[in-house]
């Protein structure tokens, strides 16, 4: 239960009381009243009409297109890329409750201290090497940053610094601010050898902190100040530092006024481009692109620009990088940077102006693509050219949108002299296939052939979850219902947890509350799957007799198969088994009044 794990369940329930989930979704999200009921675009997936719908009296949001859904805690999760006990403490902060620290377990507790002890050990190193580069012992590095360019500017926006040429120096400034040497080797700043004792991770180095979305520092790169090997070091995966859910630069890039952001491949790049003026570019942290990270960017953007270093590797880098784009629905365009090996190259080349315009000239992913795909092909031979038009047409088939697809057509048989009608026709029998691709994955849970169990056992679930609709809209139905259904009538685990919590909720406070409920799910999938349900809303212009109906055929077959398990389960107990087949024959006489 995740409820317990840092803070007590009242202290949870009490900040969550003072932070209304629709005040705190309008710092972020464009939300428009209809009814009862507030809703927006979806600020986790991209959308042009609203699915995305929040509720105050029920304290939840839901969307009805991506399924994401949960409580205050799960958007502020979701939205600020808080673990649990951060978004408490950010919205305990907002509504000014000051948090018992008392009130974690011990291992909760030590887990947090971990991750603050390496943040504030990593704040503290960001600014002695930052201390080191602007003195004596600086004085090498400094010009090396001169003459690659920077201005004290920039020096100072990225924090940039130095880490001395000894090789504990920082591993005695730190034990010298207190540090244990068990914190600091969960920091990763400094290595520990059973001959030799502790020694820096990082010397005689360039030093680039890297900075999380919340301005905390999380790691570091470092430089070398020639030509020697390794380049770059990165701080290694600590409890704090994950290079597949952060970006280089996006603590900056999030307030840039420019479009889009600009996504490369260094650190050098994302500070040259920063310093010329394009302060919306960031990089990964020397890997590859990652899910995690466009994840990440989804809420600050919905135009990518791919800055990759003119060679093969970044030109592969940005056909993967393209291809996780458009699982995410994310338009992306391609910057061509050649002559020049990358970003930096090219600015301190060219300048300002001369990048502005490879931005606008910047090439559609699609575009690149088919553009890349055609330098496999000979296309002076009949042969190979039929097989580059095949795979053009796969690619355009991709395209969901029929105006943008046509569109893509067009360009790319003019492009390369291709027939438009014969393409438009290929790409039409590709779309077909295409198209099922989707489909699966929108309707995950349609089964193109579901057995006649299968389908018996989702009605039967299905009726479970309107019940629970059911109840939270209509709370009368607790006391109607209280003596004929129960928590343990319910065969789905995870629905039985809610109508247990609900029935406590409402006899002790003749409400309920179901928002406080999605606090004991941990997973995002758990907590998309109870807000689905908790969320939805009936039309409720239809007759008391129609919901009488509705709610005594749902009661119905839910006391059904309840009884049949119930059955199941006495079998041989002859006493037991005739008290059930007693109550099982009252089921069909049912009626239920609301
Ligand atoms: P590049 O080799 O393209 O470096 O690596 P760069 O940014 O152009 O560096 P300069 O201009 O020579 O200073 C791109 C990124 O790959 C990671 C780093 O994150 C770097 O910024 N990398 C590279 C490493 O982690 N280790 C390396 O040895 C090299
Ligand atoms: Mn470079």
């Amino acid at each position: 239960m995740i409820g317990s794990v840092y803070y007590a369940d009242e202290v949870i329930e009490e900040v969550m009381s003072r932070n209304d989930i629709v005040d705190i979704i309008s710092n972020y999200v464009n939300l428009k009243k209809k009814g009862n009921t507030y809703s927006a675009c979806c600020p986790f997936h991209h959308e042009k009409t609203p699915s995305f719908h929040v509720s105050r009296e029920k304290q939840m949001y839901h969307c009805f297109g991506c399924g994401v859904g949960g409580n205050v805690y799960t958007f502020m999760m979701e939205h600020e890329n808080f673990s649990f006990p951060e978004a408490v403490e950010a919205l305990a902060q907002r509504a000014g409750i000051s948090l018992p620290e008392q009130s974690m377990t011990p291992e909760a507790k030590k887990q947090a201290d971990i991750r603050n002890t390496i943040k504030d050990m990593n704040k503290l190193a960001a600014g002695y090497f930052h201390f080191l580069l602007k003195g004596e012992h600086g004085n090498l590095a400094m010009e090396y940053l001169k003459q690659r360019g920077l201005s004290d500017e920039t020096i100072n926006a990225f924090g940039l610094g130095y880490s001395d040429k000894y090789s504990d120096d920082l591993y005695k400034y730190l034990k010298s601010k207190g540090y244990q040497d068990d914190q600091l080797k969960e920091s990763g700043l400094v290595k520990f050898d059973e001959k030799y004792g502790g020694s820096d991770r990082f010397w005689n180095r360039v030093m680039f902190p890297i900075v999380d979305v919340n301005n905390r520092v999380i790691g570091f790169g470092g430089r070398v100040m020639g030509d020697a090997k390794p380049k770059y070091i990165n701080t290694q995966d600590t409890p704090v530092f994950d290079k597949s859910r952060n970006l280089y630069g996006l603590n900056l890039a999030k307030k840039s006024k420019r479009q889009g952001i600009i996504f490369c491949e260094g650190y050098m790049d994302v500070i040259s481009m920063h310093q010329a003026g394009f302060d919306n570019a960031v990089a990964s942290l020397g890997t590859a692109l990652t899910t995690g990270q466009v994840n990440l960017i989804k809420r600050f953007t919905n135009q990518v620009y791919l800055a990759y270093d003119s060679d093969e590797a970044g030109t592969k880098a940005a056909l993967r990088a393209l291809e996780i784009m458009r699982e995410f629905e994310m338009p992306a365009r391609v910057i061509s940077l050649k002559p020049y090996k990358d970003p930096d190259e090219l600015i301190q080349a060219e300048g300002t102006e001369a990048f502005e315009k490879r931005i606008e000239q910047a090439q559609s992913g699609i575009m690149f693509e088919i553009h890349i795909l055609e330098q496999q092909y000979h296309l002076e031979d009949p042969q190979e050219r039929t097989l580059f038009q095949k795979e053009a047409a796969k690619r355009l088939a991709l395209i969901m949108e029929p105006l943008e697809r046509a569109n893509y057509v067009e360009s790319v048989a003019q492009v390369y002299k291709i027939d438009a009608n014969n393409l438009k026709e290929m790409v039409t029998q590709y779309g077909v296939s295409a198209m099922n691709r989707v489909d699966n994955r929108v309707f995950r849970d349609q089964q193109p052939y579901v057995s006649k169990e299968e389908k018996k056992a989702n009605n039967l679930l299905k009726a479970e979850r309107l019940l629970i609709t059911w109840l939270i809209n209509e709370n009368r139905l607790f006391d109607i219902l209280k003596n004929v259904v129960e928590p343990k009538d319910f065969y789905e685990p995870v629905y039985h947890d809610i109508v247990e919590a609900l029935f406590a909720q409402y006899e002790a406070e003749k409400k309920v509350n179901p928002a406080v409920i999605l606090n004991r799910y941990q997973s995002k999938e758990e907590h998309d799957k109870v807000s689905a349900i908790m969320q939805q809303d009936f039309d409720m212009a239809i007759s008391q007799e129609e919901k009488s109906k509705a709610i005594t055929d749902l009661v119905k077959s839910i006391k059904r198969r309840s009884m049949e398990h119930r059955l199941e389960e006495a079998k041989g107990d002859l006493l037991k088994t005739s008290q059930l087949m007693i109550e099982k024959s009252k089921i069909d006489k049912l009626i239920i009044r609301i």
